[in-house]
């Protein structure tokens, strides 16, 4: 039929055409739900059905940056500002490994001080050794310039997420402060730095933000496809009070169509670039309880269960809702697998699940 054609024009065409990802990003029921079973078959012949853990560890709140709508920005000054200890840290890694976790992302602020980039170095040393080289280690700590990101490869990160937030320059500096820290090219080069190195280079964009428009998005997916990224996470943007964006409120769409528009956004990176990694992004969570699983059938193949310690994982919100803050909340691993098994995949246990696309493209 008509929308399953423009599907396979979009899967088989050398520069993908953006009249027709426009016209599926903010699609009708519909042709929500082909799209997104297109994307999970594109999936399957790719890949397979495996979904890979990656135990997350947000280690630090503190950061040096001011982007205007994160709740951990430097100037929030309504956030317990934690550092979990590198025992703390090790432990987290420790119970990943022995969950049979592939895999493992150290998330935190971004800072560039000398004893940062030393206490990671070392940290990532320790990973290695205690996990005997079994686990992969995936690193989002922001930009830095190429020595740190070559000494934190040559350390044993072996992946790197840098969301560039939003492609498109003029939007970029509505969401950051138009300064040297928060500079567009920068983050650029930074991108290309990580590739240079040799890191599985993880990008991805909010989706929903003030300003932002559905040719923003189409050009998003088109950076992606050019920049030729292994990995991407992408979410929903949620509004958090205390944040400068947090006064255009009244002009977001409403949290169901972004939340309908990632999927959509995962579903056509899916079609366009098969075999990268995508991860469900948590974000999702916060707006529907079943937000990640549905993209895990729409087109995801990555999930990453907190395994922050309970006590710091409430002062760790970018943004409101976030879904397993609670002290209680650690038991997630048999919760998510009875979750993946209902969406038709498995658990790829003790894998690490590298991005398909980084070996393919080397
Ligand atoms: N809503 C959604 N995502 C957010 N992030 C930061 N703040 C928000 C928010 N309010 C995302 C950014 C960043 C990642 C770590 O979290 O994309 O790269
Ligand atoms: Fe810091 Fe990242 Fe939040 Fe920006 S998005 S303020 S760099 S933690
Ligand atoms: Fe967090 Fe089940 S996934 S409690």
């Amino acid at each position: 039929d008509h929308i399953t054609k423009q599907l396979d024009r979009l899967y088989n065409a050398q520069a993908p055409e953006t009249g027709i990802i426009k016209n599926f990003i903010k699609a009708e029921t519909e042709a929500n739900t082909q799209l997104r079973s297109y994307a999970n078959n594109v999936k399957q012949n790719h890949l397979d059905n495996y979904v890979y853990f990656r135990g997350l560890t947000e280690f630090s709140n503190k950061c040096s940056k001011n982007c205007y709508y994160c709740g951990i920005r430097a100037g929030n000054k309504n956030v317990d500002r934690y550092d979990v200890t590198d025992e703390d840290i090790l432990d987290a890694v420790r119970f990943a490994h022995e969950q049979n976790y592939g895999s493992v992302v150290l998330q935190a602020g971004e800072r560039s001080d000398k004893h940062f980039v030393e206490r990671v170095d070392k940290l990532l040393r320790k990973i290695k050794q205690i996990t005997n080289d079994e686990i992969g280690i995936t690193i989002s700590l922001g930009e830095q310039n190429y020595e740190t990101f070559k000494r934190w490869f040559e350390s044993g990160a072996h992946r790197y997420l840098l969301r560039i937030e939003s492609s498109n320059k003029i939007l970029y500096y509505k969401i950051h402060p138009k300064n040297e820290k928060h500079s567009y090219e920068h983050r650029i080069q930074a991108l290309y730095d990580l590739k240079d190195i040799g890191y599985q280079t993880g990008t991805g964009v909010m989706i929903g933000l003030p300003f932002q428009t559905r040719k923003d998005l189409v050009e998003d997916l088109l950076f992606m496809r050019r920049f030729d990224i292994d990995m991407v996470g992408m979410g929903p943007y949620i509004e958090h009070q205390d944040t400068p964006l947090y006064k255009y409120r009244n002009q977001l769409l409403p949290q169901q169509d972004r939340f309908e528009m990632t999927l959509n956004m995962i579903s056509l990176l899916r079609i366009i670039m098969p075999d990268i990694n995508i991860a469900s992004a948590t974000a999702l969570q916060a707006l529907d309880p079943m937000g990640r699983e549905k993209a895990l059938k729409a087109g995801a193949n990555v999930i990453m269960p907190n395994v922050t310690p309970g006590m710091y994982r409430n002062s760790y919100k970018l943004y409101e809702n976030k879904p397993c803050t609670d002290e209680e909340a650690a038991d997630c691993v048999s919760c998510l697998e009875m979750r993946i098994g209902l969406t038709g995949n498995q658990v790829g246990y003790g894998k690490w699940g590298d991005s398909r696309h980084y070996h393919n493209r080397r």
